[in-house]
């Protein structure tokens, strides 16, 4: 514990915590702070893992007054808030991310509720990142966005709104946010491209995540416009991968039939895709994901937001992600369509020129040897995933 002199305490290093510049950064944390995992909140209250608690006497007030203030120690690595960091998404950057160079805090809904203000104003003001990749939302598939709008609307649009503006307030470098291609307008022409975003309503059946994720994008830029803030928006198509939600109800495709098939090998049944298999997506394994999250915050410049998916041509059909799960377990000859139940949208092709105008090269994990990697994992994870 050091008692010191506020006025000097403020001169030499607190107001270093709100310059922008990285080197600043890079002299305040400490190497040895470094957690990979996510923080608890109780961590974050009672012992900012980075500071050293100061006792400052306050020269102009009353003498006997002591106020309490945590300063941070010097560090050469760079403090990076990944909200959502408990997620598919997150497990990938857990996995990838340059830990040299970045000293990464992976947060979960446990440690904060970002849908409250006060709280997340106590994260910023605890951690102070110099950057933030923002992911938390709540994510759904079909089933949960048609039957929990309301909750899909106020807490994405009470996360996204105290994320930003905390990171105004604690003069955040850098934030790389994350939209979705399902939020673009329903009646559209393809490819869609980053331009088209707001192009007409949404489908009904996703509208009320799709406005909340699209405001966003609008706090964003406003951001942006007003105070020349690096706010970027990226926008990734069908995500798949480790730590994916695997519930038959609320996940996405391919979790959820990587679950079913499971499931029916279980019970001896067959494996019942609903609808006929028809229509094409763009998938993405969450580790290309991460990589390219983390490239853009180190090298995309721009501030326009940025279609992050592979090519339009690796385009492939609900069949044929059924039948390689079907084939990866062996159970091949039990699969059937049931067509009964509608398709939905036959495709919504993201174009990703812009993308590849940056990273021509750039060669994404096959999806036939993603999903055998996913399938192995849902297996021997089965215990503690969640469905
Ligand atoms: N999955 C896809 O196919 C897909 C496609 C396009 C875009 N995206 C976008 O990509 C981003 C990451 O998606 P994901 O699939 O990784 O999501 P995910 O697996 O569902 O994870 C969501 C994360 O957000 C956190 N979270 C939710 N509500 C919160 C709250 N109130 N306060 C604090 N944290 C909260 C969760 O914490 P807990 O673990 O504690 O619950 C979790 O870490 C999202 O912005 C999503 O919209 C996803």
């Amino acid at each position: 514990m050091i008692i010191a002199d506020k006025k000097k305490i403020i001169k030499n290093q607190v107001i270093d915590l709100n310059k922008k510049d990285l080197k600043t950064n890079e002299e305040l944390y400490n190497k040895d702070n470094y957690k990979e995992h996510s923080v608890s909140k109780k961590e974050m209250n009672s012992s900012n893992n980075n500071s050293e608690e100061i006792i400052i006497k306050n020269e102009n007030e009353n003498e006997n007054e002591i106020i309490q203030e945590y300063v941070p120690k010097i560090s050469s690595k760079i403090k990076i808030l990944i909200t959502g960091g408990t997620g598919l998404v997150g497990h990938a950057l857990q996995k990838i991310i340059d830990i040299s160079k970045y000293e990464p805090i992976f947060l979960s809904s446990k440690d904060c509720n970002l849908c409250d203000y006060e709280d997340t104003y106590q994260l910023f003001k605890n951690i102070h990142p110099t950057y933030v990749i923002h992911l938390a939302a709540s994510v759904g598939g079909l089933f949960k966005n048609m039957n929990q709008k309301v909750s899909m609307y106020e807490d994405n649009t009470l996360i996204n709104l105290n994320v930003l503006k905390c990171c105004h307030q604690f003069s955040v470098s850098k934030v790389i946010s994350c939209l979705s291609t399902c939020i673009f307008p329903d009646k559209t022409s393809y490819p869609i491209n980053e331009t088209m975003l707001h192009n007409g309503p949404p489908h009904t059946s996703n509208d009320a995540y799709a406005y909340a994720k699209r405001m966003l994008e609008v706090h964003s830029k406003a951001y942006q416009e007003q105070y020349d803030s690096n706010f970027i928006c990226v926008i990734p198509t069908n995500i798949y991968g480790d730590h994916d939600n695997y519930s038959l109800e609320d996940g996405h495709v391919i979790p959820s039939l990587i679950h079913k098939c499971y499931n029916s090998i279980q019970n001896n049944e067959d494996f019942v895709v609903r609808g006929t298999g028809k229509p094409l997506r763009q998938f993405i394994h969450s580790l290309d994901l991460a990589k390219l999250m983390l490239w853009s915050l180190e090298s995309y410049e721009k501030k326009d937001p940025i279609i992050l998916s592979v090519d339009p041509e690796d385009e492939v059909s609900i069949e044929s992600i059924a039948t390689i799960i079907a084939k990866t377990y062996d159970y091949e000859d039990r699969l059937v369509f049931d067509d009964s139940f509608s398709d939905g949208q036959f495709k919504k092709t993201a174009d990703n020129t812009l993308l590849r105008s940056y990273l021509p090269d750039y060669e994404f994990i096959k999806i036939e040897d993603g999903l055998s990697k996913t399938i192995q994992w849902f297996i021997d994870n089965y215990d503690h995933v969640r469905k």
